[in-house]
This record gives structure tokens, sequence and C-alpha cells, in this order.
């Protein structure tokens, strides 16, 4: 399935492309004639195993790996693998990693210990990697040394170029390397291959240039770069075409949108754009920074019909003192002020953060700010994590990290209060209506079916698969911490 593109139109395209010819320079015409000419690999290979081949995506990290994914899904189905669920199976593994924290590293790291084994049992069998991990230097040298089995390596400038890397690595032998250190190129109308036919992430920006002090993104993801809103405005209209309700913009900053762009624009100024796209039912984002949200957003907000009713505002500290030290714009006042704004525009919005404890040199009393802000704002959920150290970044030269033990202690309290607000915040709507978009069946029952309230709530409820990418009305009948059991509204 192509996003921009519809399959036959696509095919077309690749009729006119000669492989007798050197491969064309432009994007994205370069990469349909490296697809074509996999494919005629990948068939040759087939026949020569005497069955189908399948392959394997496995994602680490946030919703932008989530959605290259899809690209790299789309490509791999574009030049003839089936798409397999158990990695064990695949004669095509790939992992898209992240590195935000060292214990993503750790797990990769294991992951492809395992698969060794596999490339030994099976001679069809390629190996790749790529995303956030494999921008950094000492990663690379590591799998160089170590794991010289891996076929393929490649970073997060680069993806689009995935057909060409294969082609590369089946025209040769042993591991093919092509990392860039940044760029300013955005490559459109590549295959893709959603994981939802009802919903989709959208990319609106790439990178970030806010280079908070703890966090390696900027320098693995490259600077700040903006999508045209034409481009993106396309996208959509092809996605709803397509059967989707809901999208997902992404963006490490949504909030800074198209400042850079030749004719700057706001993010509230695209939203409005995305709003009038007929057939779209729904709207998120993420993420937002606290430091650029603005009013003319929160104005927007509340005037909207489509977008949703949740907004995810990492806080990451309530000490301004600690916010300061993490380059993060905005004090613990601002931040309450926002959530104040907010709230008045949008009174039932569901407000989700992410929190760091054990910031270099945080003592109790930062840590006493952290919750004091938890237990003012209510978040409906929020994402702890421990300060891990990521090497280059400031924060991992700063003196005085913080204990292990007091850490963990710190962490285990402020679990317990989010656990505990977020409990009580939850059930509030208990006995209403609400308009949930189903998702699927529930993991753990197959008589019930699993949506999504526009808060971002999830709500399960007796019901049939042909609900599947409906938007309809349920009635809450109990709430189960984190989620509600409902019954479905006869019309
Ligand atoms: N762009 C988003 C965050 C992307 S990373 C934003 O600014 O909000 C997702 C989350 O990982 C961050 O919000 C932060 O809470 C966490 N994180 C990033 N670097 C980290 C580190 N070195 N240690 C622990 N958590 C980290
Ligand atoms: Fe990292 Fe800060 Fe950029 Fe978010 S805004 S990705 S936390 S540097
Ligand atoms: Fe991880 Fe990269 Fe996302 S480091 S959090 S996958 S941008």
């Amino acid at each position: 399935m192509i996003d921009n593109t519809k399959n036959e139109e696509f095919e077309t395209i690749l009729d006119t492309i000669d492989l007798s010819k050197p491969a064309p320079v432009d994007e994205p015409k370069r990469q349909y004639y490296f697809i074509k000419k996999a494919r005629g690999y990948v068939k040759q290979m087939s026949e020569k195993a005497g069955r189908p081949l399948f392959s394997h995506v496995t994602t680490f990290g946030c919703q932008m790996n989530a959605r290259d994914s899809e690209k790299l899904t789309g490509i791999l189905e574009q030049i003839g693998y089936r798409e397999e669920t158990e990695e064990e199976k695949a004669d095509f593994v790939i992992y898209n990693t992240c590195t935000v924290r060292e214990n993503a590293n750790q797990r990769v790291y294991g992951r492809i210990g395992q698969l060794k084994k596999g490339k030994k049992d099976n001679p069809y069998m390629l190996i790749g990697l790529c995303g956030c991990m494999m921008q950094e230097t000492e990663v690379v040298e590591k799998l160089k040394k170590s794991y010289r089995y891996i076929d393929l390596i490649f970073g997060t400038h680069n993806i689009y170029k995935f057909a060409e890397l294969i082609v590369t690595r089946l025209e040769s032998q042993g591991m093919v390397i092509d990392i860039w250190k940044d760029t300013d190129k955005i490559v459109e109308d590549l295959p893709s291959e959603r994981k939802y036919f009802f919903k989709s992430g959208v990319n609106i920006m790439f990178g970030c240039n806010n280079f908070c002090s703890y966090c390696i993104v900027p320098y693995v993801r490259g600077r700040e770069r903006s999508r045209n809103p034409q481009d993106i405005i396309r996208e959509i209209e092809a996605l709803v075409a397509d059967g989707v309700v809901e999208i997902m913009l992404l963006g490490q900053n949504v909030n800074s949108y198209g400042k850079n762009l030749k004719t700057p624009m706001s993010f509230a100024e695209l939203l409005q754009e995305i709003e009038k796209i007929e057939g779209l039912k729904r709207i998120r984002f993420m993420t937002s920074h606290p430091k650029d949200l603005s009013d003319e957003l929160i104005e927007v907000m509340g005037k909207s019909q489509k977008i949703c009713k949740h907004l995810h505002l990492p806080v990451q500290s309530g000490s301004s003192r600690i916010l300061k030290s993490m380059n993060r714009g905005y004090t613990k006042e601002h931040y309450l002020e926002l959530v104040d704004k907010i709230r008045t525009a949008v009174p039932d919005i569901s407000l989700t953060t992410d929190i760091i404890v054990g910031f270099p040199t945080e003592t109790e009393e930062d840590f006493q700010e952290t919750l004091d802000v938890v237990r003012k704002v209510r978040y409906d959920s929020a994402f702890t994590f421990i300060y891990s150290k990521r090497t280059g970044t400031p924060a991992a030269s700063m003196e005085k990290q913080v204990a292990d033990a007091v850490v963990k202690d710190r962490f285990n309290r402020l679990l317990q209060e989010v656990q505990k607000i977020s409990g009580e915040v939850c059930s509030v709507h208990t006995d209403t209506v609400q308009e949930i978009l189903v998702e699927g069946v529930n993991d753990h029952d197959s008589l019930l079916m699993t949506g999504r309230m526009s808060n971002n709530q999830l709500v399960h409820f007796p019901g049939g698969e042909s609900l599947i990418g409906k938007i309809i009305d349920v009635k809450l009948k109990e709430c189960k911490g984190f989620y509600y059991i409902g019954e479905l509204l006869k019309k």
C-alpha cells in the first residue's frame, strides 16, 4: 500500500523504469529504480529457496520510529518479501533502534546476539539495523568488531534509501554501512505499509533543535526540518481516501512547526488547514514542548471539532532550577500557568506527561517540586524515567550525578503518586456516553473489542470485529484504573 499513490499507479511508474539504464539521480525516482531492481533479486532468491521469503521489522523507541518502520515494511513488501509476525521465521530481520536511554541499547545488543544462529541455519537470511542507535559512532564500531554477521547498517537520515542499500548488499559481499551525520533532505512519496487501516502517523517535521541537556535525540535525528504544508495535506487526503479517520501528527516539538519554512507557518495554522479535510474525524499530535505552546494553539484546540481532547505535555521536572539546567526554556510557574490556560480553553482535556528522576544535582527539595507539579496538574498518566547518562550530551559531564539508591527511592515514590492520582482522574467519566474509535479485538479476551476515547483512554466492550475502524458511542459502565468496561449503545 502506498500512502500517496495508489498501488496500480505505482506499478505504472515502475513499468516505465528501464533497468538497463543507470539509476536516475533524482529522488524518489532513484528509489523506484532500486525497488524494481531489488524485486528481481528477491524473486531469484525465492525461486532458489522454493518458497516465498518473509520479513520482520522490530521497532524500538518512539512514534517516529514506529512510522519509519511502516516505511521499511512498505519497501520490503514492494520488493517481494511477505510480512511475518514472528521474527524467528523471517528471512529479512531489521531492527529499527532507539538510543534515548542506555537500557534501550542493551536490549538491542541482546537481541542481535540471538540472531546469529538463525543466520547460520538459513542461507537466505539478511539482518539489517537502522534507527537512532546507528547514528552513534561507538555503536557502529562495536558492531563492526563483534557482530560481523550483520548485513546492513544505516541511520535515521537515509532511511528512504533502504531499497538502494538492499541492492548494494545483494550485489556485494559482507556488511554494508551507510550513516549520514545530518541532512537537509526530505524525500516524499515512498511506499509505506500501515499497521492500522483506520489510523496513521504523519510526520510533520524531523529532527530537533532544542538540545535539552540530557537528551541524545538532536545528535541522532539532526536539525529540525519541517515538511511543506502542501505535502502534509496531500498525504492526509490520500490517507483519508484510503480509509483513515484518525491521524497523529508527529514531531519532536510540533509546536515549533513551520518556523524555518520558506513561507513560515505556525503549528496552529497547520492544524486549521488539516481540520478542513473532509472525512478526517480525529487529529492527534505529539510531542508538544511547553516552551513553544502558543496561545494561538490553545485557542485553536478550544474551537476545534476534530482535535482530540488529549495533550501530552512533558514537564521533565518540577524544579525551576533543574529545568534551567536541563535547558528546557520554562519554569515550574510558567508550566502551571500553561496548564491553567489549557484547562480553561478545553475543560475536559486529559493531560499526560514525561518525568525524569535523578537528573544530575537533583536534591530532595527539587524532587518535592516535581511531586508538587504532579499533585497540582493531576495527570491522567505520566511516563516516568530514571535519568540515563548519554555520552556526548552536556548533562553527562555534569558533576554530582545522584546515587542509584536515592534515584530508585524517588522513582518509586513518584510512581506511587502518579498511579494514585491517575486512578482517581481516570474514573471521572464513569456512566457517561463517549465516542470511541474501535481499534481491534481485546488482547486478553477475544469476546471484547477495544476502542479509544478522544482523550486517549481505552474502553473494552462486548462487540464484533466488523466494528474495527468505526467511531461509535459506548456507555462507560465501570472504570478499572486505566481503562473502562463499556457497553455498545444501540442506535
Ligand atoms: N521530544 C520530546 C521527547 C522525546 S524523548 C519532548 O521534548 O518532550 C521521550 C522522553 O524520554 C523525554 O520526554 C524524556 O522524558 C525521556 N528522556 C530523554 N532523554 C532521557 C535521558 N537521558 N534519561 C532519561 N529519560 C530521558
Ligand atoms: Fe530531546 Fe528536548 Fe528535543 Fe525532546 S525537545 S527530543 S527532550 S532535545
Ligand atoms: Fe528513541 Fe530515536 Fe525516538 S532515540 S525516542 S527512537 S527519536
